[in-house]
Formats: C-alpha cells, sequence, structure tokens
C-alpha cells in the first residue's frame, strides 16, 4: 500500500489497517486453526458441524479463514466502518457478519460450539483516544460491563464449548499494543485500569459461572512481529520474546503464561457440562 503522499495519522491508520489483516491470517492460520481443529478431533466433531463466533472479528479475515477451513463462522463488531470492510468478504455461503455490541449479543443461548475473541476486552468499559497520542480512561461501570461481556459469551457457547480469550497482560509493565501513531510502546500500570491481567479475568468468569475451567496458554506462534520489527527493540527483541513463548508451551515454565512475566496472555475458557 503507497502511503507517502498523505498525512501521518492518516498513513498510520492505513498501516495499522494492513498490519490487522496480515496478523488476522497469521494469527488465524498459524495459532488458532491448529487449536481448533485439536477441538474437533478430541470431541470427535466434523468443523462442517462447528459453529464459531468471532466477537469484535475487525476486518473479518478470521471469519473467512475460519469459513476456507471448513468451520461455520460468524462476526461481531461494533465499529460501523467494519461493515465497509466486510462488503468485500462473505462470498462463502458459511460467513456472516453483523454489527453488535459484545456486551448483548443478538444470538440464542448455546449457539456455538467455540467462541473467540482477539485484543477486544481491553475495550470494553473505557474511553479511549488515540491521536495524537494514546490515551485511555476507566468508565465507572467498567467491571460490570466486562463481566457482562463474558456472561454473554458463556451464554451463546454450549456446554463444553471453548471460549478463548487474548488481550495484553495488565500485569506486564510494558504495553506494544496500544500507542500513538508512531507505535511506540508504552508503559503502564494495574491503577490505569485497562489492560486486563489474568486473575482479573479469573474473577470475572468465576462471578458469572464458577464451574468453567479457566487456564492460560502459551502465545508462541500467534505474533508476526511485524509492526515492531519495524523499531529498533523489535528487530532486537523478537526472536527471543518467540523463543521465550515456546518455552511457556512447556513444563516447567508452562505456568508464567498467566503470570506478569508474560506480555501477552490467550486465555482457554471451557464451559464444563451441565
Ligand atoms: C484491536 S481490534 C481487534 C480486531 C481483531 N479481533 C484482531 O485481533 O485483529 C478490537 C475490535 O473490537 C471491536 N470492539 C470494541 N468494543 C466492542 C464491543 N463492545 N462489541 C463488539 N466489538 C467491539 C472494535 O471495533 C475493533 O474492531
Amino acid at each position: 500500500m503507497k502511503t507517502g503522499s498523505i498525512d501521518p495519522i492518516q498513513a498510520a491508520h492505513l498501516r495499522n489497517l494492513e498490519d490487522e489483516e496480515i496478523g488476522t491470517s497469521h494469527r488465524i492460520l498459524n495459532y488458532y486453526l491448529p487449536l481448533f481443529r485439536d477441538f474437533c478431533k478430541s470431541r470427535e466433531l466434523d468443523p462442517r458441524e462447528v459453529r464459531i463466533l468471532d466477537c469484535g472479528c475487525g476486518g473479518g479475515a478470521s471469519v473467512e479463514y475460519l469459513a476456507n477451513a471448513g468451520f461455520q463462522a460468524l462476526g461481531i463488531d461494533i465499529a460501523r466502518f467494519r461493515s465497509e470492510q466486510w462488503k468485500e468478504r462473505g462470498r462463502l455461503p458459511q460467513v456472516a457478519f453483523v454489527q453488535a455490541d459484545a456486551v448483548s449479543l443478538p444470538f440464542a443461548n448455546e449457539s456455538f460450539e467455540i467462541v473467540l475473541s482477539s485484543g477486544m476486552l481491553e475495550h470494553i468499559g473505557v474511553a479511549e483516544e488515540c491521536q495524537p497520542r494514546y490515551r485511555v480512561k476507566p468508565l465507572a461501570d467498567q467491571k460490570s460491563r466486562r463481566r457482562k461481556f463474558l456472561a454473554e459469551c458463556l451464554r451463546v457457547l454450549r456446554s463444553r464449548g471453548v471460549l478463548y480469550i487474548d488481550h495484553p497482560n495488565g500485569s506486564f509493565p510494558v504495553d506494544f499494543w496500544h500507542n500513538d501513531y508512531r507505535s511506540r510502546p508504552r508503559l503502564h500500570w494495574p491503577g490505569e485500569r485497562f489492560l486486563p491481567s489474568f486473575t482479573e479475568v479469573c474473577q470475572l468468569v468465576r462471578d458469572v459461572d464458577p464451574n468453567c475451567m479457566v487456564a492460560p496458554i502459551s502465545p508462541a506462534g500467534r505474533f508476526t512481529f511485524r509492526r515492531s520489527q519495524r523499531r529498533w527493540y523489535g528487530k532486537l527483541l523478537s526472536a527471543p520474546i518467540e523463543f521465550y513463548f515456546q518455552l511457556l508451551r512447556h513444563e516447567p515454565f508452562r505456568g508464567f503464561a498467566g503470570s506478569p512475566l508474560n506480555p501477552y496472555l490467550v486465555i482457554r475458557i471451557e464451559r464444563r457440562a451441565t
């Protein structure tokens, strides 16, 4: 994409959309699809019978990749501009998009075997400003909105279904994902009340359904590091960080996946049979 002749903020926005598209392809094809196929195998399900909801699906590429892999895939997002991006998709019959708020999902109970929500939980219950500097403020009802969102994801999930949530870790002090158009890493602290920690997510899920199994998993293979590699720290740190993520897949390091030593949380939540 040629971005040289437009102002830097607009150029950054276009670059972010392009990064999102490439990041989504990598995240779904290399990270989530293998997990979803394992899920089907363990439940003896044919992917064609498995319905997946992507909550906060952004441009919708995830939904198309999941449908191409044989799943029935549906994406929702609250932002109106996303429906413009969706127009180019949806050629497959098993693809669908709905503009909706994830805090109030327009689906019947137990409609999906798998629910996915990438990089969205942190955006619930906050007011954000992106330009010229990234600024975020918690809303008074943040906790109840986040609880409602998790309650909705679990409500539309079938018994023994799985919900995957991922987002930057609130208990890790550096945020590489939310920043100004120059993509500088941001220092943050729990008092900011923006990025959720693993403990907070566990507590919210327990409030909704104490029987759910909640486990952090390693983000190994989830990232392309494309955006961070434009900066010195990304060039220097992306290979060691990916190596560290690989370690988090194995004992005795597995426990670090939900700890303050992991910059990005991926959380698997399973609804137990009722
Ligand atoms: C950081 S983007 C992530 C997009 C995509 N999941 C990805 O990982 O590339 C967050 C998305 O969540 C959407 N979003 C934020 N709050 C939402 C809500 N309450 N309901 C539905 N979508 C929401 C935004 O519009 C945005 O598209």
